[in-house]
Protein backbone atom coordinates (compact mmCIF):
# COMPACT_ATOMS: atom_id res chain seq x y z
CA UNK A 1 0.00 0.00 0.00
CA UNK A 2 1.41 3.73 -1.10
CA UNK A 3 2.47 5.34 2.52
CA UNK A 4 0.78 8.59 3.21
CA UNK A 5 1.96 11.41 4.87
CA UNK A 6 -2.06 11.45 6.02
CA UNK A 7 -5.13 9.16 6.37
CA UNK A 8 -7.24 11.78 5.67
CA UNK A 9 -6.58 15.42 4.48
CA UNK A 10 -9.67 18.11 4.31
CA UNK A 11 -9.48 21.16 2.31
CA UNK A 12 -11.37 23.69 4.26
CA UNK A 13 -11.68 25.01 7.89
CA UNK A 14 -15.29 25.60 7.68
CA UNK A 15 -17.90 23.91 10.14
CA UNK A 16 -17.73 20.90 7.50
CA UNK A 17 -13.87 20.72 7.38
CA UNK A 18 -12.70 21.32 10.90
CA UNK A 19 -15.22 19.23 12.67
CA UNK A 20 -14.36 16.85 10.48
CA UNK A 21 -10.70 16.86 10.73
CA UNK A 22 -11.00 16.85 14.29
CA UNK A 23 -14.02 13.44 14.14
CA UNK A 24 -11.02 11.71 11.67
CA UNK A 25 -8.62 12.50 14.19
CA UNK A 26 -10.53 11.24 17.37
CA UNK A 27 -11.41 8.20 15.30
CA UNK A 28 -7.51 7.85 15.65
CA UNK A 29 -6.44 9.31 11.49
CA UNK A 30 -3.69 11.08 10.71
CA UNK A 31 -5.55 14.19 9.97
CA UNK A 32 -4.33 17.50 8.25
CA UNK A 33 -6.60 20.25 7.58
CA UNK A 34 -5.50 22.95 4.58
CA UNK A 35 -7.06 26.47 5.13
CA UNK A 36 -6.02 29.62 2.93
CA UNK A 37 -7.70 31.99 5.57
CA UNK A 38 -5.15 32.81 8.20
CA UNK A 39 -7.87 31.66 10.99
CA UNK A 40 -10.01 28.51 11.33
CA UNK A 41 -14.19 28.23 11.01
CA UNK A 42 -14.21 29.07 7.64
CA UNK A 43 -17.47 31.80 6.41
CA UNK A 44 -19.61 30.53 9.38
CA UNK A 45 -17.33 32.13 12.59
CA UNK A 46 -15.17 34.35 10.14
CA UNK A 47 -17.70 36.60 8.53
CA UNK A 48 -21.30 34.53 9.06
CA UNK A 49 -23.14 33.14 11.15
CA UNK A 50 -21.17 34.27 14.35
CA UNK A 51 -20.57 37.74 13.04
CA UNK A 52 -24.06 38.23 12.01
CA UNK A 53 -25.51 37.03 14.94
CA UNK A 54 -23.08 39.12 17.09
CA UNK A 55 -24.92 42.13 15.39
CA UNK A 56 -28.34 40.74 15.36
CA UNK A 57 -28.22 40.21 19.39
CA UNK A 58 -27.20 43.28 20.21
CA UNK A 59 -28.86 45.38 17.91
CA UNK A 60 -32.26 43.83 19.15
CA UNK A 61 -31.46 45.07 22.53
CA UNK A 62 -31.11 48.50 20.73
CA UNK A 63 -34.15 47.74 18.98
CA UNK A 64 -36.34 47.06 21.97
CA UNK A 65 -34.98 49.94 23.91
CA UNK A 66 -35.68 52.24 20.91
CA UNK A 67 -39.30 51.02 20.05
CA UNK A 68 -40.88 51.06 23.19
CA UNK A 69 -40.96 47.10 23.99
CA UNK A 70 -38.65 48.27 26.86
CA UNK A 71 -41.33 50.93 28.50
CA UNK A 72 -43.58 48.65 28.22
CA UNK A 73 -42.18 46.51 30.54
CA UNK A 74 -41.68 49.80 33.02
CA UNK A 75 -38.16 50.37 31.71
CA UNK A 76 -37.19 53.54 30.38
CA UNK A 77 -34.20 54.18 28.81
CA UNK A 78 -33.15 56.46 25.77
CA UNK A 79 -30.78 54.08 23.67
CA UNK A 80 -27.28 55.83 22.73
CA UNK A 81 -25.46 53.88 19.56
CA UNK A 82 -21.92 53.15 20.29
CA UNK A 83 -21.60 51.53 17.23
CA UNK A 84 -17.45 50.90 17.39
CA UNK A 85 -18.39 49.01 21.09
CA UNK A 86 -20.89 46.82 18.93
CA UNK A 87 -18.06 46.34 16.32
CA UNK A 88 -15.70 45.42 18.89
CA UNK A 89 -17.53 43.14 20.50
CA UNK A 90 -18.68 41.16 17.37
CA UNK A 91 -14.52 40.86 16.17
CA UNK A 92 -14.02 39.68 20.27
CA UNK A 93 -16.92 36.71 19.86
CA UNK A 94 -14.93 35.64 16.18
CA UNK A 95 -11.49 36.12 18.04
CA UNK A 96 -12.39 33.92 20.63
CA UNK A 97 -14.38 31.08 18.55
CA UNK A 98 -11.60 30.73 15.78
CA UNK A 99 -9.29 30.65 18.63
CA UNK A 100 -11.08 28.23 20.43
CA UNK A 101 -11.03 25.74 16.86
CA UNK A 102 -6.90 26.15 16.94
CA UNK A 103 -7.01 24.88 20.43
CA UNK A 104 -9.19 22.20 19.63
CA UNK A 105 -7.13 21.15 16.33
CA UNK A 106 -4.15 20.82 18.73
CA UNK A 107 -5.56 19.08 21.53
CA UNK A 108 -6.87 16.49 19.11
CA UNK A 109 -3.34 16.71 16.75
CA UNK A 110 -5.39 17.89 13.89
CA UNK A 111 -2.22 19.21 11.52
CA UNK A 112 -3.43 22.88 10.11
CA UNK A 113 -1.42 23.33 6.96
CA UNK A 114 -2.23 27.08 6.54
CA UNK A 115 -2.33 28.23 2.55
CA UNK A 116 -4.32 27.68 -0.41
CA UNK A 117 -4.70 23.82 -1.69
CA UNK A 118 -4.54 22.60 -5.13
CA UNK A 119 -5.10 19.15 -6.25
CA UNK A 120 -1.68 16.86 -8.09
CA UNK A 121 -3.14 14.33 -8.31
CA UNK A 122 -6.21 12.48 -6.50
CA UNK A 123 -3.92 11.65 -3.11
CA UNK A 124 -1.29 14.74 -3.31
CA UNK A 125 -2.47 18.78 -2.77
CA UNK A 126 0.02 21.51 -3.33
CA UNK A 127 0.01 23.87 -0.85
CA UNK A 128 2.73 27.12 -0.93
CA UNK A 129 5.43 25.15 -2.34
CA UNK A 130 4.73 22.35 -0.41
CA UNK A 131 3.13 18.77 -1.40
CA UNK A 132 1.46 16.66 0.90
CA UNK A 133 0.07 13.28 0.34
CA UNK A 134 -3.38 11.33 1.75
CA UNK A 135 -4.92 8.52 1.75
CA UNK A 136 -8.57 10.29 1.32
CA UNK A 137 -8.98 13.84 0.32
CA UNK A 138 -11.84 15.54 1.33
CA UNK A 139 -12.92 18.73 -0.55
CA UNK A 140 -14.89 21.11 2.20
CA UNK A 141 -14.06 24.95 0.77
CA UNK A 142 -17.35 26.31 1.32
CA UNK A 143 -18.93 28.69 -0.77
CA UNK A 144 -18.69 32.91 -1.47
CA UNK A 145 -21.16 35.70 -2.11
CA UNK A 146 -22.75 35.42 -5.94
CA UNK A 147 -22.44 38.29 -7.69
CA UNK A 148 -24.76 40.34 -9.15
CA UNK A 149 -23.80 41.52 -12.85
CA UNK A 150 -23.88 44.96 -13.62
CA UNK A 151 -23.69 45.92 -9.45
CA UNK A 152 -20.06 45.93 -8.50
CA UNK A 153 -19.29 44.91 -4.71
CA UNK A 154 -16.70 47.36 -3.00
CA UNK A 155 -16.53 46.34 0.18
CA UNK A 156 -13.60 48.95 1.31
CA UNK A 157 -15.36 51.42 -0.04
CA UNK A 158 -18.53 50.64 1.82
CA UNK A 159 -21.31 52.03 -0.52
CA UNK A 160 -22.02 48.61 -2.49
CA UNK A 161 -21.06 45.64 -0.12
CA UNK A 162 -21.70 42.00 0.14
CA UNK A 163 -22.55 40.08 3.21
CA UNK A 164 -18.85 40.76 4.58
CA UNK A 165 -19.07 44.23 4.20
CA UNK A 166 -22.32 44.54 5.22
CA UNK A 167 -21.43 43.21 8.82
CA UNK A 168 -18.75 46.13 9.31
CA UNK A 169 -20.09 49.43 7.60
CA UNK A 170 -18.32 51.98 9.94
CA UNK A 171 -21.50 54.12 10.15
CA UNK A 172 -25.03 53.58 10.16
CA UNK A 173 -26.55 54.57 6.29
CA UNK A 174 -29.34 56.87 6.71
CA UNK A 175 -30.98 54.52 3.45
CA UNK A 176 -30.08 51.16 2.56
CA UNK A 177 -31.46 49.32 -0.50
CA UNK A 178 -31.19 45.03 0.40
CA UNK A 179 -31.15 43.46 -3.05
CA UNK A 180 -32.31 39.90 -2.73
CA UNK A 181 -35.02 39.00 0.34
CA UNK A 182 -33.60 35.83 1.60
CA UNK A 183 -32.10 35.07 4.62
CA UNK A 184 -28.91 37.30 4.80
CA UNK A 185 -31.03 40.56 2.88
CA UNK A 186 -33.45 40.04 5.65
CA UNK A 187 -30.84 39.61 8.55
CA UNK A 188 -28.37 42.17 8.07
CA UNK A 189 -31.23 44.43 6.94
CA UNK A 190 -32.91 43.90 10.40
CA UNK A 191 -29.99 44.77 11.91
CA UNK A 192 -28.76 48.52 10.41
CA UNK A 193 -32.73 48.80 10.24
CA UNK A 194 -33.18 48.71 13.99
CA UNK A 195 -29.82 51.13 14.20
CA UNK A 196 -31.63 53.57 12.46
CA UNK A 197 -31.40 52.95 8.55
CA UNK A 198 -34.25 53.27 5.72
CA UNK A 199 -34.05 50.11 4.52
CA UNK A 200 -35.63 49.10 1.19
CA UNK A 201 -35.52 44.97 0.13
CA UNK A 202 -35.86 44.41 -3.79
CA UNK A 203 -36.97 40.89 -3.82
CA UNK A 204 -36.92 39.13 -7.49
CA UNK A 205 -39.98 36.70 -6.46
CA UNK A 206 -43.29 37.71 -5.21
CA UNK A 207 -42.55 36.44 -1.55
CA UNK A 208 -39.32 36.59 0.52
CA UNK A 209 -37.83 33.44 1.63
CA UNK A 210 -38.06 31.13 -1.08
CA UNK A 211 -37.76 27.63 0.23
CA UNK A 212 -39.43 28.07 3.67
CA UNK A 213 -43.21 27.44 4.19
CA UNK A 214 -45.83 29.60 2.48
CA UNK A 215 -47.58 30.85 5.45
CA UNK A 216 -44.06 31.66 6.76
CA UNK A 217 -43.70 33.29 3.47
CA UNK A 218 -46.36 35.22 3.69
CA UNK A 219 -46.55 36.29 7.47
CA UNK A 220 -42.56 37.56 7.10
CA UNK A 221 -43.66 39.81 4.41
CA UNK A 222 -46.41 41.58 6.92
CA UNK A 223 -43.67 41.04 9.94
CA UNK A 224 -40.93 43.00 8.28
CA UNK A 225 -43.11 45.65 6.97
CA UNK A 226 -44.71 46.42 10.02
CA UNK A 227 -41.29 46.86 11.47
CA UNK A 228 -40.78 49.67 8.86
CA UNK A 229 -38.90 47.72 5.78
CA UNK A 230 -39.86 48.84 2.67
CA UNK A 231 -40.66 45.23 0.43
CA UNK A 232 -39.99 45.53 -3.48
CA UNK A 233 -41.23 42.45 -4.09
CA UNK A 234 -41.49 41.08 -7.74
CA UNK A 235 -38.68 43.20 -9.01
CA UNK A 236 -35.29 43.06 -10.23
CA UNK A 237 -32.31 45.29 -10.08
CA UNK A 238 -30.86 45.78 -13.96
CA UNK A 239 -27.92 48.64 -12.80
CA UNK A 240 -26.22 50.35 -10.37
CA UNK A 241 -23.87 52.93 -10.63
CA UNK A 242 -22.11 55.32 -7.51
CA UNK A 243 -20.74 58.45 -7.29
CA UNK A 244 -18.94 59.69 -4.32
CA UNK A 245 -20.66 58.18 -1.19
CA UNK A 246 -23.97 57.46 -3.03
CA UNK A 247 -25.49 54.48 -5.62
CA UNK A 248 -28.02 54.59 -8.16
CA UNK A 249 -29.91 51.46 -8.98
CA UNK A 250 -31.85 51.38 -11.57
CA UNK A 251 -35.26 48.76 -11.14
CA UNK A 252 -37.77 46.79 -13.41
CA UNK A 253 -41.32 44.73 -12.99
CA UNK A 254 -39.51 41.41 -12.64
CA UNK A 255 -42.13 40.50 -15.52
CA UNK A 256 -40.57 43.42 -17.61
CA UNK A 257 -41.82 47.46 -18.14
CA UNK A 258 -40.90 50.56 -16.90
CA UNK A 259 -38.00 51.05 -15.11
CA UNK A 260 -36.85 53.34 -12.75
CA UNK A 261 -34.07 54.74 -10.06
CA UNK A 262 -33.79 54.56 -6.35
CA UNK A 263 -30.82 55.92 -4.68
CA UNK A 264 -29.18 54.88 -1.39
CA UNK A 265 -26.15 55.88 0.95
CA UNK A 266 -25.55 51.76 0.89
CA UNK A 267 -26.44 48.68 -1.43
CA UNK A 268 -25.98 45.28 -0.12
CA UNK A 269 -25.71 42.46 -2.31
CA UNK A 270 -27.34 39.43 -1.07
CA UNK A 271 -28.75 37.12 -3.92
CA UNK A 272 -27.46 33.81 -2.33
CA UNK A 273 -23.93 31.47 -2.40
CA UNK A 274 -21.98 29.93 -4.86
CA UNK A 275 -19.73 26.59 -4.34
CA UNK A 276 -15.94 27.59 -4.25
CA UNK A 277 -14.39 25.30 -6.89
CA UNK A 278 -12.01 27.52 -8.56
CA UNK A 279 -8.19 27.32 -7.82
CA UNK A 280 -8.42 23.67 -6.88
CA UNK A 281 -7.24 22.68 -10.11
CA UNK A 282 -10.09 19.87 -9.98
CA UNK A 283 -9.10 18.73 -13.87
CA UNK A 284 -5.75 17.50 -12.52
CA UNK A 285 -8.04 14.53 -11.10
CA UNK A 286 -11.04 14.99 -13.56
CA UNK A 287 -13.65 16.10 -11.55
CA UNK A 288 -16.37 18.26 -13.26
CA UNK A 289 -18.60 20.12 -11.35
CA UNK A 290 -22.55 20.19 -11.72
CA UNK A 291 -24.39 22.87 -13.97
CA UNK A 292 -24.71 24.70 -10.29
CA UNK A 293 -21.31 24.51 -9.95
CA UNK A 294 -21.21 21.72 -6.95
CA UNK A 295 -19.87 18.58 -6.83
CA UNK A 296 -22.26 15.61 -6.66
CA UNK A 297 -21.33 12.78 -4.09
CA UNK A 298 -23.26 10.07 -3.47
CA UNK A 299 -24.42 8.62 0.15
CA UNK A 300 -21.01 8.10 1.35
CA UNK A 301 -19.85 12.08 0.31
CA UNK A 302 -17.51 10.18 -2.66
CA UNK A 303 -17.33 12.08 -5.97
CA UNK A 304 -16.59 10.17 -8.67
CA UNK A 305 -13.35 9.98 -8.49
CA UNK A 306 -12.03 7.42 -6.59
CA UNK A 307 -9.95 8.79 -2.82
CA UNK A 308 -11.72 12.14 -2.90
CA UNK A 309 -15.12 13.46 -0.78
CA UNK A 310 -16.88 16.33 -0.53
CA UNK A 311 -18.94 18.09 1.85
CA UNK A 312 -21.15 21.11 3.34
CA UNK A 313 -21.80 24.21 1.06
CA UNK A 314 -19.84 22.55 -1.83
CA UNK A 315 -22.00 19.67 -2.25
CA UNK A 316 -25.62 20.16 -3.18
CA UNK A 317 -28.61 20.56 0.00
CA UNK A 318 -29.09 23.62 2.12
CA UNK A 319 -25.55 25.71 2.48
CA UNK A 320 -25.91 25.45 6.56
CA UNK A 321 -23.00 25.21 8.88
CA UNK A 322 -24.98 22.31 10.86
CA UNK A 323 -25.33 20.59 7.78
CA UNK A 324 -22.05 20.90 7.21
CA UNK A 325 -20.83 19.61 10.42
CA UNK A 326 -23.23 17.07 10.09
CA UNK A 327 -21.72 16.27 6.96
CA UNK A 328 -18.30 16.48 8.94
CA UNK A 329 -18.87 14.15 11.17
CA UNK A 330 -20.67 11.26 9.01
CA UNK A 331 -17.21 11.69 6.24
CA UNK A 332 -14.90 10.75 8.68
CA UNK A 333 -16.86 7.69 9.81
CA UNK A 334 -16.89 6.01 6.95
CA UNK A 335 -13.22 6.90 6.04
CA UNK A 336 -12.31 5.36 9.69
CA UNK A 337 -14.71 2.61 8.43
CA UNK A 338 -17.87 3.12 10.40
CA UNK A 339 -21.14 4.30 9.14
CA UNK A 340 -21.95 8.18 9.01
CA UNK A 341 -24.93 8.73 8.88
CA UNK A 342 -27.14 12.26 7.86
CA UNK A 343 -30.77 12.61 7.06
CA UNK A 344 -31.33 15.54 4.97
CA UNK A 345 -34.79 15.17 5.17
CA UNK A 346 -34.54 16.60 8.78
CA UNK A 347 -32.06 19.95 8.63
CA UNK A 348 -33.79 22.30 10.57
CA UNK A 349 -33.11 26.32 9.01
CA UNK A 350 -33.65 29.12 10.77
CA UNK A 351 -33.77 32.88 10.27
CA UNK A 352 -32.50 35.17 13.37
CA UNK A 353 -34.71 37.92 12.85
CA UNK A 354 -37.26 38.96 15.66
CA UNK A 355 -39.15 36.80 15.68
CA UNK A 356 -36.90 34.47 14.63
CA UNK A 357 -38.54 32.36 11.38
CA UNK A 358 -37.82 28.30 11.57
CA UNK A 359 -39.07 25.21 10.19
CA UNK A 360 -37.70 21.49 9.46
CA UNK A 361 -38.85 18.91 6.90
CA UNK A 362 -41.61 19.32 4.32
CA UNK A 363 -43.27 22.27 3.96
CA UNK A 364 -47.05 22.80 3.64
CA UNK A 365 -47.08 22.65 -0.56
CA UNK A 366 -44.23 20.14 -0.57
CA UNK A 367 -46.09 17.54 1.78
CA UNK A 368 -49.79 18.28 0.13
CA UNK A 369 -47.93 16.91 -3.61
CA UNK A 370 -46.79 14.14 -1.78
CA UNK A 371 -50.09 13.07 -0.36
CA UNK A 372 -52.81 14.06 2.01
CA UNK A 373 -52.12 15.93 5.08
CA UNK A 374 -53.62 17.43 8.36
CA UNK A 375 -52.25 20.60 9.35
CA UNK A 376 -52.19 22.38 12.61
CA UNK A 377 -51.65 26.02 13.69
CA UNK A 378 -51.38 27.82 17.31
CA UNK A 379 -50.99 31.10 16.94
CA UNK A 380 -47.82 32.98 19.75
CA UNK A 381 -50.66 35.38 20.63
CA UNK A 382 -52.25 32.50 22.54
CA UNK A 383 -48.84 31.13 23.69
CA UNK A 384 -48.90 32.33 27.58
CA UNK A 385 -45.18 33.20 27.82
CA UNK A 386 -45.38 34.98 24.25
CA UNK A 387 -47.97 36.97 25.44
CA UNK A 388 -46.54 38.22 28.87
CA UNK A 389 -42.92 39.02 27.23
CA UNK A 390 -44.46 41.34 24.46
CA UNK A 391 -43.85 38.82 21.57
CA UNK A 392 -47.26 38.27 20.05
CA UNK A 393 -46.14 37.73 16.59
CA UNK A 394 -45.81 34.26 14.69
CA UNK A 395 -47.23 30.98 15.30
CA UNK A 396 -46.76 27.01 14.79
CA UNK A 397 -47.80 25.00 12.50
CA UNK A 398 -47.45 20.45 12.34
CA UNK A 399 -47.85 19.05 8.90
CA UNK A 400 -48.93 15.61 9.62
CA UNK A 401 -49.42 12.79 7.32
CA UNK A 402 -53.13 12.01 7.41
CA UNK A 403 -52.75 8.59 7.40
CA UNK A 404 -50.26 7.64 9.70
CA UNK A 405 -49.70 10.86 11.37
CA UNK A 406 -46.53 11.00 11.16
CA UNK A 407 -45.14 14.55 11.77
CA UNK A 408 -43.45 15.65 8.16
CA UNK A 409 -42.86 19.04 8.92
CA UNK A 410 -42.56 21.96 11.23
CA UNK A 411 -42.38 26.00 10.94
CA UNK A 412 -43.04 28.59 13.40
CA UNK A 413 -42.62 32.12 13.87
CA UNK A 414 -41.54 32.98 17.62
CA UNK A 415 -38.96 34.99 19.32
CA UNK A 416 -36.79 31.96 20.14
CA UNK A 417 -38.27 29.97 16.74
CA UNK A 418 -35.15 28.76 16.48
CA UNK A 419 -34.90 27.12 19.82
CA UNK A 420 -38.08 25.17 19.63
CA UNK A 421 -37.29 23.96 16.66
CA UNK A 422 -35.05 21.72 17.67
CA UNK A 423 -37.45 19.64 19.63
CA UNK A 424 -39.55 19.12 15.64
CA UNK A 425 -36.34 18.14 14.44
CA UNK A 426 -35.76 15.61 17.49
CA UNK A 427 -39.19 14.35 17.14
CA UNK A 428 -38.95 13.58 12.95
CA UNK A 429 -35.50 11.80 13.61
CA UNK A 430 -37.22 9.42 16.02
CA UNK A 431 -40.75 9.37 13.54
CA UNK A 432 -42.77 11.27 15.95
CA UNK A 433 -46.75 11.30 15.27
CA UNK A 434 -48.39 14.43 16.20
CA UNK A 435 -50.13 12.79 18.64
CA UNK A 436 -46.60 11.98 20.23
CA UNK A 437 -45.53 15.57 20.36
CA UNK A 438 -49.60 16.67 21.57
CA UNK A 439 -48.77 14.01 24.62
CA UNK A 440 -45.35 15.27 25.41
CA UNK A 441 -45.57 17.29 28.70
CA UNK A 442 -44.08 20.53 27.77
CA UNK A 443 -42.90 22.90 30.93
CA UNK A 444 -45.07 26.14 31.46
CA UNK A 445 -44.75 28.51 30.63
CA UNK A 446 -42.33 28.43 28.38
CA UNK A 447 -42.93 29.00 24.35
CA UNK A 448 -42.10 25.55 23.52
CA UNK A 449 -45.74 24.77 24.79
CA UNK A 450 -46.93 26.67 21.31
CA UNK A 451 -45.39 23.35 19.60
CA UNK A 452 -47.43 21.09 21.66
CA UNK A 453 -50.68 23.29 21.11
CA UNK A 454 -50.20 23.43 17.61
CA UNK A 455 -49.62 19.86 17.56
CA UNK A 456 -53.08 19.35 19.11
CA UNK A 457 -54.54 21.29 16.82
CA UNK A 458 -53.83 18.39 14.36
CA UNK A 459 -56.51 16.29 15.31
CA UNK A 460 -58.29 20.12 16.04
CA UNK A 461 -58.27 19.80 19.95
CA UNK A 462 -55.77 22.60 21.20
CA UNK A 463 -56.49 24.31 24.54
CA UNK A 464 -55.82 27.48 24.31
CA UNK A 465 -57.71 28.90 21.41
P1 LIG B 1 -17.06 27.42 4.69
O1 LIG B 1 -17.51 27.80 6.03
O2 LIG B 1 -17.30 28.39 3.57
O3 LIG B 1 -15.51 27.12 4.82
C1 LIG B 1 -14.73 26.79 3.74
C2 LIG B 1 -13.32 27.22 4.03
O4 LIG B 1 -12.48 26.70 3.02
C3 LIG B 1 -13.11 28.73 4.01
O5 LIG B 1 -12.56 29.15 5.23
C4 LIG B 1 -12.14 28.96 2.84
O6 LIG B 1 -11.19 29.98 3.14
C5 LIG B 1 -11.46 27.62 2.73
N1 LIG B 1 -10.98 27.33 1.38
C6 LIG B 1 -11.67 27.40 0.21
N2 LIG B 1 -10.90 26.97 -0.81
C7 LIG B 1 -9.72 26.60 -0.28
C8 LIG B 1 -8.52 26.06 -0.82
N3 LIG B 1 -8.43 25.77 -2.12
N4 LIG B 1 -7.49 25.82 0.02
C9 LIG B 1 -7.58 26.10 1.36
N5 LIG B 1 -8.69 26.59 1.91
C10 LIG B 1 -9.74 26.83 1.11
N6 LIG B 1 -25.47 29.05 8.36
C11 LIG B 1 -26.16 28.62 9.43
O7 LIG B 1 -26.39 27.41 9.57
N7 LIG B 1 -26.61 29.51 10.38
C12 LIG B 1 -26.38 30.84 10.28
O8 LIG B 1 -26.80 31.60 11.15
C13 LIG B 1 -25.67 31.31 9.14
N8 LIG B 1 -25.42 32.63 9.00
C14 LIG B 1 -24.70 33.06 7.92
C15 LIG B 1 -24.48 34.44 7.77
C16 LIG B 1 -23.77 34.91 6.70
C17 LIG B 1 -23.53 36.40 6.56
C18 LIG B 1 -23.23 34.00 5.75
C19 LIG B 1 -22.42 34.49 4.60
C20 LIG B 1 -23.45 32.64 5.87
C21 LIG B 1 -24.19 32.15 6.95
N9 LIG B 1 -24.47 30.80 7.12
C22 LIG B 1 -25.20 30.37 8.19
C23 LIG B 1 -23.98 29.79 6.15
C24 LIG B 1 -22.74 29.08 6.71
O9 LIG B 1 -21.75 30.04 6.97
C25 LIG B 1 -22.24 28.04 5.71
O10 LIG B 1 -23.28 27.16 5.37
C26 LIG B 1 -21.09 27.25 6.29
O11 LIG B 1 -20.03 28.09 6.68
C27 LIG B 1 -20.60 26.22 5.29
O12 LIG B 1 -19.54 25.50 5.83
P2 LIG B 1 -18.41 24.84 4.91
O13 LIG B 1 -17.48 24.15 5.85
O14 LIG B 1 -19.03 24.04 3.84
O15 LIG B 1 -17.69 26.04 4.19
P1 LIG C 1 -30.83 33.30 -0.40
O1 LIG C 1 -30.84 32.27 -1.46
O2 LIG C 1 -31.32 32.99 0.94
O3 LIG C 1 -31.70 34.55 -0.90
C1 LIG C 1 -31.41 35.23 -2.07
C2 LIG C 1 -32.63 35.99 -2.50
O4 LIG C 1 -32.28 36.84 -3.56
C3 LIG C 1 -33.76 35.09 -2.99
O5 LIG C 1 -34.95 35.46 -2.36
C4 LIG C 1 -33.79 35.35 -4.49
O6 LIG C 1 -35.07 35.22 -5.05
C5 LIG C 1 -33.30 36.79 -4.55
N1 LIG C 1 -32.70 37.20 -5.80
C6 LIG C 1 -31.87 36.48 -6.59
N2 LIG C 1 -31.48 37.23 -7.65
C7 LIG C 1 -32.07 38.46 -7.49
C8 LIG C 1 -32.04 39.66 -8.24
N3 LIG C 1 -31.31 39.77 -9.33
N4 LIG C 1 -32.76 40.71 -7.79
C9 LIG C 1 -33.51 40.61 -6.64
N5 LIG C 1 -33.56 39.48 -5.91
C10 LIG C 1 -32.84 38.43 -6.32
O7 LIG C 1 -29.35 33.87 -0.39
P2 LIG C 1 -28.59 34.79 0.67
O8 LIG C 1 -29.54 35.56 1.48
O9 LIG C 1 -27.55 35.50 -0.11
O10 LIG C 1 -27.90 33.72 1.60
C11 LIG C 1 -27.08 32.70 1.04
C12 LIG C 1 -27.13 31.48 1.87
O11 LIG C 1 -26.40 31.64 3.07
C13 LIG C 1 -28.54 31.13 2.34
O12 LIG C 1 -29.26 30.45 1.35
C14 LIG C 1 -28.26 30.25 3.51
O13 LIG C 1 -28.02 28.95 3.05
C15 LIG C 1 -26.98 30.84 4.08
N6 LIG C 1 -27.32 31.67 5.25
C16 LIG C 1 -27.96 31.09 6.30
C17 LIG C 1 -28.33 31.83 7.40
C18 LIG C 1 -29.07 31.18 8.50
O14 LIG C 1 -29.10 29.96 8.55
N7 LIG C 1 -29.67 31.94 9.41
C19 LIG C 1 -28.01 33.25 7.50
C20 LIG C 1 -27.36 33.76 6.32
C21 LIG C 1 -27.02 32.98 5.27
Amino acid sequence: MADYDFDVLFIGAGPGGYVGAIRAAQLGLRTACVESRATLGGTCLNVGCIPSKAMLHASEFFDAAANGTMAKMGVEVTPKLNLPAMHAQRIDAVDQLTKGIAFLFKKNKVTWLNGHASFVDAHTVKVGDATHTAKEIVIATGSSVTPLPGVEVDNAKGVVVDSTGGLELPAVPKTMVVIGGGVIGLELGSVWRRLGAEVTVVEYLDLLLPGMDGDIRKEAAKIFAKQGMKLRLSTKVTGCTVKGKKATLTLEPAAGGEAETLTADCVLVSIGRKPNTDGLNLEAIGLEPNKRGQIEVDGEFRTSVEGVRAIGDVVPGPMLAHKAEDEGIAVAEWIAGEIGIVNHGVIPSVVYTWPEMAGVGLTEEQAREKGEVNVGKFPMAANSRAKTNHEPDGFVKVIADAATDRVLGVWCIASVAGTMIAEAALGMEFGATSEDIAYTCHAHPTHAEAVKEAAMAVRGKPIHM
